[in-house]
């Protein structure tokens, strides 16, 4: 007999968790058969709602919009502006600062000012255009630079210090300094923005809206329509990809279609298209860091000054926590005995930057890993000796805002582990006989870490609620408050709630998000969907479990021990019944078999004020190792190599875990190699399409790419089944690609640190070989 089923005891076999499992709606993935936003029929009469914005302008005082043509052009049945909101005029998270329409004034390229309702979304693109607008101009502020120099802010400075700075820059045997900049990068989910809002007979509103976060939808088209949020429904089956992008900025759309569907009582749908997109709407923030570093002479670090000017364009957004999250990663996994770690946010009369994947922490991390090259250059040593030499570690191992690495030795080991199965010093010798044999082409190689803090650096998001229903045939109707946009998450839950009822997965009923079901909820977000929604549908299963346990104890007079659920059966000592008989018998005795379950993080006591408490449950860990090959001629870069170990304590699902870890690297991989926006010099987003947007394709894979799981023995906390978080962490395994081409560059003169901004683009890549040329000579 199986015995029970617990995540505490990990020896018992497992039927579905921890198995590689495919994605829940993988089939019609492939086939095409998934139901996106805008693919749903739509119903009779259903609307299409187009952003009318001014193409000439950037920052500027309106003075008038004549939309008269736009009224009047065909298959236009409303045009609506400022003044046809009911509520307010905002569709911010949190600082009402991102108004849904322009009024008085336009902020930024792109900026909506108005929005045509139409029959259909040609006619309505084509009415759009109509608008005269007259806006007097103003200069606009576009870089972080700039903005600093007018110190112009969005939120005050913030930092964390630690010891004294000063003193241990002084004390210092040798101090280097320099500054880097970042880019940003387009979230270019496949699917794009887009909101249907249904009108309802009560006044309410029914909103299917392709969001992270549902509640924050339901939230914002309540504020904008002026009515209570009881009024409104958000829901959300999938998204086709999210990335961060869809955390706070699916407000806007859902709140147009909401307004038109308000005002013209019909159905209404917001499809972006494709530029529009990606003009309107933020984006992962571009830094300028300013750095400073004093090491021992030997390499160990003693002192670090870090100062982080992000770009977060005309409002707040979600610029608090993301800047903070890059204080909070600005270590990557070194140990600072004196730090200072400044960041200010800096206002641009550009789009709101947001979320994205990683969410801050890519850019603290990337800028470790600069100071760390560096080092390493100027002593001639190679960088994974000096990256080796300042981890956490058992003496060292409080962070400079005072979390301890409790796992320092998981991070140890994993990065011996890969520098073995990469061959890293074998090959560190290949390469540089191969530098010594070539004079255009020349190799790089890095070994990178990764330490990424899993929970919301903002408490109260820490917290997840799910409804389960078990009906009297023995099926299960399984619903939580997190999303699904291809990360897997609801695969990983429905896999979490089978276990626990003993039944097959296609017992178990998985069904869209909705603010109906389960309210109150954060976005799906900080990669702990799973951690936070698998608990709380975990939670919910088992308290209908125990309810149906003590029906039988009572009627078989046995005790819980005798009582295992498994293969759809439920056994009672030697007798076996099937679930749906066990369902239907409880059901009779009037039984409930359905629960909210709820959950909340434990053991988080951030305080943002005081800098104090721990914020982060636990630490993902990871590393990478990257060969790439560069042309000194052209730029060109190839990546020849990568091994990858990641860190996911016990998978959930193996399959998925390897997905997110490939997917994440790459997507880490575009953002600091081919995907560059380009903004004029009057502020115009230039790189609007693919055509001048370069992601990722699969010819970018590497050649050779070894992706594994880290075998560890879990994750130390309660987490689900052990398992760990993987959604973001992985994007950072991609510095060890920026690294290994610095690392390339810096074959080139020995002692001089190369000047390479990310993203290393052929372009950026032939300045700084052609900057190394220039210092060789001189
Ligand atoms: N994977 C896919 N396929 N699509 C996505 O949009 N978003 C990433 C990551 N992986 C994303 C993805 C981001 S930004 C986060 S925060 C996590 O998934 C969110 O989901 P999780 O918390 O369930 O991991
Ligand atoms: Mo992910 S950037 O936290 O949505």
């Amino acid at each position: 007999m199986t015995a029970p089923l617990d995540r505490r005891h990990p020896e018992v076999p497992l039927k579905h968790v921890r198995k590689a499992l495919s994605h829940d709606s993988a089939t019609l993935h492939v086939a095409g058969t998934a139901t996106y936003i805008d693919d749903m029929v739509e119903p009779t009469g259903t609307l299409h709602v187009v952003p009318g914005w001014d193409r000439n302008s950037v920052r500027g005082q309106i003075r008038s919009v004549d939309l008269e043509a736009v009224r009047a052009a065909p298959g236009v049945v409303a045009v609506l502006t400022c003044a046809d909101v009911p509520g307010k005029n905002d569709c911010s998270s949190a600082f009402g600062d991102d108004p849904v329409f322009a009024d008085g004034e336009i902020l930024f390229y792109g900026q909506v000012v108005f929005a045509v309702v139409a029959e259909t979304r040609d006619l309505g693109r084509k009415a759009a255009l109509l608008a005269r607008f007259d806006v007097a101009p103003m200069t606009p502020i576009l870089t972080a630079a700039d903005a600093d120099a007018a110190d112009t802010t969005v939120l005050p400075d913030y930092q964390f210090r630690r010891g004294s700075p000063e003193t241990g820059m002084t004390a210092a045997e040798t101090v280097l300094e320099g500054a880097m900049l970042i880019g940003g990068q387009e979230h270019f989910y496949l699917e794009g923005q887009v909101a249907m809002a249904q009108p309802q007979e009560d006044g309410g509103m029914l909103v299917h809206s392709s969001t992270q976060h549902p509640t924050e939808i339901q939230h914002t088209v309540a504020k904008v329509l002026g009515v209570p949020d009881a009024l409104v429904t958000a829901e959300v089956r999938r998204m086709g990809g999210g990335f961060g992008g869809k955390e706070s900025q699916a407000n806007q759309w859902a709140a147009l279609a909401a307004l038109a569907a308000r005002k013209t009582g019909r159905t209404c749908k917001v499809r972006l298209d494709r530029d529009d997109d990606m003009i309107m709407t933020g984006k992962r923030h571009d830094f300028k860091v300013n750095w400073k570093v004093g090491h021992d002479g030997a390499g160990r670090i003693r002192a670090v000054d870090m100062e982080f000017l992000s770009r977060c364009g005309y409002s707040v957004d979600l610029s608090l926590g993301v800047n903070d999250r890059t204080l909070f990663h600005a270590d990557s996994s070194y140990f600072y005995p004196d730090a200072l770690l400044r960041s200010r946010r800096l206002r641009t009369d550009t789009c709101s930057n947001t979320a994205f994947r990683g969410f801050g922490g890519p850019q603290g991390m990337l800028a470790a890993e600069r100071v760390i090259d560096a080092i390493a250059i100027q002593l001639g040593r190679d960088p994974l000796e000096i990256r080796k030499l300042n981890f956490y570690d058992g003496d060292h191992n409080m962070t400079p805002y005072g979390m301890l690495v409790e796992e320092h030795e998981v991070m140890h080991d994993l990065i011996g582990q890969l520098e073995e199965s990469s061959e890293y010093w074998s090959r560190r010798d290949d390469v540089e006989r191969f530098n010594a044999e070539n004079a255009v082409l020349k190799k790089g190689l890095a070994l990178t870490p990764v330490k990424f803090g899993i929970s919301f650096t903002l408490k109260h998001l820490n917290q997840a609620g799910a409804l389960v229903h078990l009906y009297t045939d023995g099926s299960v109707h399984l619903n939580h408050g997190g999303t699904e946009m291809g990360q897997g998450l609801y695969q990983k839950v429905a896999q979490v709630v089978a276990e626990e009822f003993g039944v097959t997965l296609d017992k178990v009923c998985i069904t869209a998000t909705n603010t109906s079901k389960v309210p109150n909820t954060g976005p799906t977000a900080a990669s702990s969907g799973t951690d936070l929604n698998a608990m709380a549908a975990l939670t919910a299963a088992r308290e209908i479990k125990s309810r149906l346990i003590a029906f039988l104890c009572e009627r078989h007079q046995c005790s819980p021990d005798a009582i295992h659920f498994t293969d759809n059966k439920v056994l009672v000592g030697d007798q076996s019944f099937a679930l749906s008989e066990v369902a239907k018998l409880a059901h009779m005795a009037r039984i409930q078999m359905s629960h909210a379950g709820f959950y909340a993080t434990p053991g988080i006591t951030w305080d943002r004020d005081t800098v104090t408490g721990r914020p982060f449950f636990y630490f993902a860990f990871g590393g990478a190792c990257a060969e790439v090959t560069i042309d000194t001629m052209t730029g060109e870069m190839t990546v020849d190599r990568v091994d990858i170990l990641h860190d996911v304590g016990h998978s959930l699902n193996p399959a998925i875990d390897l997905g997110q870890i490939e997917g994440g690297f790459v997507q880490g991989m575009g953002w600091l190699t081919t995907e560059e926006l380009v903004w004029d010099e009057h502020g115009r987003l230039r790189t609007h399409a693919p055509s001048t947007y370069k992601i990722p394709t699969a010819s970018d894979i590497p050649d050779e790419f070894n992706v594994r799981l880290y075998e560890g023995n879990g994750n130390p906390q309660d987490t689900v089944y052990r398992s760990k978080a993987v959604g973001e962490p992985p994007v950072m395994l991609a510095n060890a690609v920026f690294c290994a081409i610095n690392d390339a560059v810096a074959s080139l003169v020995p002692g001089q640190i190369p000047e390479l901004d990310a993203p290393a683009t052929p372009e950026a890549i032939m300045k700084a070989v052609q900057d190394m040329r220039r210092r060789k000579v001189s």
